[in-house]
């Protein structure tokens, strides 16, 4: 089971999170962290930037990658990576790692594997979750247990994000992520969701099957989870008064 934190508001989620990190960063500042792009963890991003701690010897790895755009295109991940991420945190370039979604695609997903291995493992990984329950961009379907790898955007999921293009048709159709597998070997997992049409999926994924129908509900199987979800996206949660009552990392709100 989760510890799931509801918070008022993402700017609330965004400061837990950024708590939760900082304090494995303290003791380890060449620390492991994986990001997730999109909406939901920019508080955390800004929150932490905000803390204005040294994290240059930290190693970023982000879950997931698009295929198919041209190099250096403003909305591929690697250049997200470096706007929102990298250069409000003060990361080193050279430790900030993206899929490589240029290189030969035979290869590109081992490499991802070896590389996050190399660094030593992900210390904690930050996880968003889509509205059809995905993780990663591990669509519904997806295999539990699986590895890096390319793979397929379900259109729901395209839908969501052609806000970031300039039409639905210019969103790429094909990825490389994080298998949840590959998530799930973190050392630490903080889930993020935020507001109603999240709702579904948080639900689905914290209290019911687990199942590869929603891969986020593979989170259930990991020891060490923290949910933060505002109360918009735990609004179907059956059991969020146990959880408001259990929160076990304080001041989160
Ligand atoms: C992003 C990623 C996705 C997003 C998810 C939620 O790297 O892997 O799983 O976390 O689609 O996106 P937002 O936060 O924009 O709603």
């Amino acid at each position: 089971m989760a510890d799931v934190i509801i918070v008022p508001h993402l700017h609330a989620g965004g400061a837990a999170a950024a708590t939760l990190i900082a304090a494995v960063l303290s003791p380890k500042p060449d620390m492991v962290l994986g990001v997730a792009t999109g909406s939901t963890p920019l508080p955390i991003w800004s929150a932490l930037a905000a803390m204005r701690l040294d994290m240059s010897r930290v190693s970023a790895f982000a879950l997931d990658e698009y295929l198919d755009l041209p190099p250096g295109h403003p909305e591929s991940y690697a250049a997200v990576v470096h706007r929102e991420i990298a250069v409000p945190l003060g990361l080193n370039p050279r430790k900030v790692h993206t899929p490589d979604a240029q290189a030969d695609l035979r290869d590109a997903p081992s490499a991802y594997e070896s590389a996050i291995r190399a660094a030593g493992g992900i210390d904690v990984q930050v996880v968003g979750i889509g509205r059809n329950g995905h993780i990663g961009f591990n669509e519904p379907g997806s295999s539990l247990s699986g590895r890096t790898h390319i793979a397929n955007l379900a259109a729901q999921t395209r839908r969501d994000n052609a806000r970031f293009f300039e039409s639905f048709d210019q969103v790429p159709t094909r990825c490389i992520t994080q298998g949840v597998g590959t998530i799930l070997d973190a050392r630490r997992l903080i889930l993020v969701a935020s507001g109603r049409r999240k709702a579904d999926a948080v639900a689905a994924a914290l209290e019911g099957p687990v199942t590869a129908s929603v891969p986020a509900s593979a989170l259930q199987l990991h020891p060490d989870v923290v949910a933060i979800v505002d109360e918009d996206a735990a609004s179907r949660l059956s059991f969020a008064d146990h959880y408001r009552m259990s929160a076990p990392h304080g001041d989160a709100a």
